[in-house]
């Protein structure tokens, strides 16, 4: 086994006066697709926000690829070769998806395979690339917030779950965009709530 990409531990998150996470202890696999599973309230976005910055621990390690991160602004952690999906997916309304998607590259211009591979595993994308991404379905406005983190050569942290949605068709293409984005390399942690979703959609992933 090699070392784990990501290393939590004995994180302790605070927000505010409120004692959030009490000591995390995590190892995510080079490669593999991790599952974080709780029930609503139980710490997941904390942990995943924790990872990224976006809360400082106030004890505790996180080690992404051998390295201490905790401690990094934001920018810096994601700049480190993370690609994040936020609860609230964070897309640009305002902006077309081609720029939503620009923004979301380091040098502002996706490299044309992963482009091609990103159209691919999300047609609609394509066929809205020119359109405001506020006038997305919510579905459509999923596959941008995953295209995002993907965008370039990362690992893949979501804190949504990537094939939730009330449509078969797009929890299939996430599916399998998530399963093709491990087979080039990327180490995939997401969140579930519900134990034998997470299951299976880690079967389908690890198959
Ligand atoms: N901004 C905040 N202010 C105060 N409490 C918060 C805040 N964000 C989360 N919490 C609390 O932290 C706990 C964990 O929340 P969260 O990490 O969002 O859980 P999950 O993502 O697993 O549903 C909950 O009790 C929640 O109420
Ligand atoms: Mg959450």
């Amino acid at each position: 086994m090699s070392d784990p990409i990501l290393t939590l531990k004995g994180v302790k998150t605070d927000i505010a006066q409120y004692h959030i996470l009490h000591g995390v202890d995590l190892e995510v696999p080079r490669g593999g697709v991790t599952m974080l599973l709780g029930r609503n309230g139980a710490g997941k976005t904390t942990t995943l926000r924790t990872i990224m910055g976006l809360w400082k621990p106030h004890a505790g390690e996180i080690l992404l690829d051998g390295a201490h991160i905790h401690g990094l602004p934001p920018a810096q952690i994601a700049r480190r070769g993370i690609g994040f999906v936020p609860e609230d997916m964070g897309i640009f309304s305002d902006l077309t998806v081609e720029e939503n998607i620009r923004l979301a590259a380091l040098s502002g211009q996706p490299i044309p395979e992963r482009l091609d591979w990103i159209f691919t595993a999300f047609p609609a994308l394509k066929t809205f690339w020119k359109s405001a991404a506020g006038t997305l379905s919510g579905g459509q406005k999923q596959m941008l917030s995953v295209a995002r983190a993907v965008v370039e050569d990362r690992e893949f942290l979501s804190d949504r779950r990537a094939l939730q949605g009330p449509r078969a068709r797009h929890r299939g293409d996430a599916g399998r965009a998530l399963k093709d984005l491990k087979n080039r390399g990327a180490s995939i942690l997401m969140v579930e709530q519900n134990f034998s979703l997470a299951q299976a959609r880690w079967a389908i992933m690890s198959r």
